[in-house]
């Protein structure tokens, strides 16, 4: 126990006012990167932070423009990082210049928790509408907003186990990625996140994604009662980029049909025009009862997330007086709907969906191209509209690390994640695939950069010589710091 008086509520224990140490103002004309550094491995996900400084990619970036950043020594990286969660670049002036006017001339409460709200009325309307335009079963389908993806999907959790109350099975896939809260989590597949929080929620039965005879078989073994819901994404992300085979989503629909069971559909990442599609689902042949979304409503700016429903399902849960039995403070907040709004309509306007199709078409080729030279250090490349993967070959060893080939690839990718950074690519980490390295560019990207990215790459590539070689310029000092930081689990 500490000697110390104990502080009184506007005092310090030594007596002094209380006075916090960061002042607001003093950001806004930016803190040093050092002291960025020293406050985020004290107070912050330290660990994380001290990896990304010793592979010398922590930053703090700046933005030069939507698509373009610089790190801390003044390097000029293209933008494909933000995990699918930035449409339209960092602060878009189309939609800066609406949020601006959103925050000067809007006079509704910021959290309408209790009384009606034109935002978030209108962002359901938009959704619904967009997404019965192309599909009209679900002309009356409501939504309900929260704060994340996970959140999303533990909504719909909810939804599909409160319209099925006598089913007791989740069917997901492996490489599924659904989010790290409890329920999300227990449809995430990943033995490294879900380890230490076991036991999770029962009754999720993992099938091989992509696989129709072994959904079949699953359903026939478990029986049509016992299924609560299929729960999938119409192609994996995090999982590195996979679209199932043709017949895969249309079995999942046959089958749902069949035997009564309900689909929910999670285009958190596929959705709203990264893969070159509204809804990737429908584009694959299934009309999901639950389409849970995220990402790019955010406008790479605010946290959203949103679950819509058949109205016999939304009704179950939240119909009559039972309307506050799943809720949320902050979800349906007027920003994140004004963003939502404005991001939905600038995917739109700008005719980003197809614009991914297209950039996604020539992005592959590229890549292809890129492997065939360099299958050295390329294994496969992938690519949904404009989510890229890059399967790299072992770029350590795994008898470098003996008994744990996993911590070897991660080691190899992260490595080959500063290679890029230090060759002006900003990229993405793939949470499930972590030999899978993703390209995220905003869907807006101009030509020019677009192609710039993938001549970086092309450099990358080129100069790659084995795994001491992607420590260019770095102190064998920092690759010890770093073995240590990964043996420490
Ligand atoms: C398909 C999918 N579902 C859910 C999530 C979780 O979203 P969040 O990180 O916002 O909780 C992600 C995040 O990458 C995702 O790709």
């Amino acid at each position: 126990m500490s000697a110390n008086p104990i502080p009184t509520e506007t005092r310090t224990a030594s007596g002094a006012p209380i006075e916090l140490p960061i002042k607001s103002g003093e950001l806004l004309r930016g803190l040093s990167s050092e002291r960025t550094l020293e406050l985020e491995t004290l107070h912050g996900n330290g660990d994380l932070m001290r990896a990304l400084d010793i592979l010398g990619i922590a930053g703090p970036l700046r933005t030069i423009s939507p698509w373009e950043l610089e790190d801390a020594d003044g390097r000029h990286l293209i933008h494909a990082g933000g995990y699918a969660a930035v449409p339209f670049g960092e602060m878009y002036p189309p939609l800066i210049e609406f949020i601006q006017s959103f925050l000067t001339e809007n006079r509704t409460p910021g959290l309408p928790q209790q009384s009606l709200s034109e935002w978030r009325a209108a962002l359901s309307t938009n959704l619904v509408s967009l997404l019965a335009s192309q599909t009209p079963s679900h002309e009356e389908s409501q939504v309900f907003f929260s704060n994340s993806g996970a959140e999303a999907v533990e909504t719909a959790i909810k939804f599909a186990k409160a319209t099925r109350p006598k089913s007791k099975t989740l069917i997901n896939f492996s490489r599924a990625y659904h989010g790290k809260t409890v329920g999300a989590l227990s449809l995430t597949p990943n033995e490294e996140y879900q380890d230490v929080f076991k036991p999770l929620m029962p009754g999720v039965r993992t099938l091989p994604y992509g696989n129709v005879t072994a959904l079949e078989r699953a359903v026939k073994e478990l029986g049509p009662n016992d299924i609560i819901a299929v729960v999938l994404e119409p192609i994996q992300g995090e999982g590195g980029v996979i679209t199932p085979p043709k017949e895969f989503l249309p079995a999942v629909a046959r089958l749902a049909e069949r035997y009564g069971f309900l689909t929910i559909a999670d285009e958190i990442q596929s959705g709203l025009g990264r893969t070159g599609h509204w809804f990737a689902s429908l584009a694959g042949g299934l009309d999901p009862d639950i389409i849970t979304l995220a990402k790019p409503l955010g406008g790479g700016l605010v946290p959203i997330g949103a679950t819509i429903a058949r109205k016999a399902i939304f009704q179950t849960v939240l119909g009559g007086l039972e309307s506050k039995r799943h809720s949320s403070t902050f979800g349906g907040g007027s920003l994140a709907m004004a963003v939502g709004l404005r991001s939905l309509e600038l995917i739109a306007e700008k005719g980003l969906v197809e614009r991914a199709r297209e950039m996604g078409g020539q992005g592959l080729a590229r890549l292809e191209a890129i492997r065939e030279r360099h299958p050295g250090y390329i294994k496969a490349v992938r690519a949904a509209g404009m989510l890229f993967a890059i399967e790299l070959r072992h770029t350590i060893k795994p008898s470098l690390v003996p008994g744990n080939a996993e911590l070897a690839r991660q080691l190899g990718t992260v490595l080959a994640i500063r290679t890029m950074h230090r060759h002006g690519l900003h990229v993405c980490y793939s949470n499930n695939a972590s030999h899978v390295i993703r390209l995220t560019p905003a869907l807006n990207m101009p030509i020019e950069l677009f192609e710039e990215m993938f001549a970086r790459l092309e450099r990358v590539a080129s100069h790659h010589r084995g795994a001491w070689q992607m420590l260019p310029k770095t102190p064998l000092r920092r690759l010890w710091r770093l073995a240590r930081l990964a043996l420490k689990s």
